[in-house]
């Protein structure tokens, strides 16, 4: 019987990449997407169209507790198992503190800690039967502290609190670890200029960007990993030393 990962976000970008990575090893995929729709039916038409039936997609905003519950429900059902659940997806912004409101608050916490803690509080039993992972991606950012990025730091920090809480009280039946990205991309729809990319890849001991397939490879290293839970992972390239 196939395998089942299910990776928030992945209808692009590093989640796209997961999603690609685990399907080349014969898992089944379930695609989760807000807004990207059209990518998230693409990407499973192009696992589909080499392993059949192998992908399904899900729709849902993590900030609305409704679409989390409803989530939770039709991935219950999509497939024999539920084996890894990758929290990736993520909304990002800056908040200056002169001008941060409630309604960022929702969008950053939701994406980034609430949708993930009650995406695992549905789900876990089934993890917990196929003696699986989940994986949160947070931000190497984080130990720095990073102005102008307040809530966000504070959403992707307490998911890392979440997730040493959750390995010691999941355990042993499900690792629960994080991994915590440098630069791998331009934020979504940035385009950095040279001067810019020098100046954070000169920050980089490996002196280079990071790319999708770092943190889809440590997820699949985490996946196999069964004797390491409540650890951040960080893949950076050395840029937080
Ligand atoms: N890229 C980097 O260099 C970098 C650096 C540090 C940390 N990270 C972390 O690595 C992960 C992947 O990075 P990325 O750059 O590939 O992410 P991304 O493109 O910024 O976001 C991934 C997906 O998150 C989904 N999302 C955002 N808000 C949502 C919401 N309210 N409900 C449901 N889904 C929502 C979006 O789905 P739709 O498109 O379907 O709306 C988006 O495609 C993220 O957790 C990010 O914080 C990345």
């Amino acid at each position: 019987m196939n395998k089942t990962i299910l990776i928030t976000g992945a209808a692009r970008r590093i989640g796209k990449e997961i999603a690609l990575t685990f399907s080349r090893l014969d898992w089944n995929i379930i695609i989760h997407f807000n807004s990207s729709r059209i990518d998230a039916e693409n990407l499973a038409l192009e696992i589909n169209n080499t392993r059949p039936n192998t992908a399904k997609i899900i729709q849902a905003n993590l900030d609305n507790d409704d679409d989390i519950t409803r989530m939770i429900s039709e991935c219950r059902g999509m497939f024999d198992s539920l084996d890894v659940l990758v929290n990736n997806a993520s909304s990002f912004f800056p908040t200056p503190i002169k001008s941060a409101s409630l309604d960022d608050w929702d969008n950053l916490v939701g994406s980034n800690l609430k949708g993930p803690l009650f995406l695992i509080k549905g789900l876990n039993d089934l993890i917990a039967r196929s003696k699986g992972s989940i994986i949160n991606i947070t931000d190497t950012n984080l130990s720095k502290g990073v102005a102008n990025f307040s809530v966000y730091s504070a959403a992707k920090g307490g998911l890392e609190s979440v997730t040493k809480g959750l390995a010691r009280e999941l355990g042993p039946s499900i690792t629960v670890n994080a991994i915590a990205p440098g630069a791998m991309l331009e934020p979504p729809n940035v385009t950095w200029d040279e001067e810019h990319k020098s100046k954070v890849i000169n920050n980089i001991p490996l002196r280079r960007m990071g790319s999708e397939k770092d943190i889809a490879n440590t997820v699949k290293f985490l996946v196999d990993a069964k004797y390491i839970t409540g650890q951040v992972i960080k893949v950076d390239g050395g840029r937080s030393l």
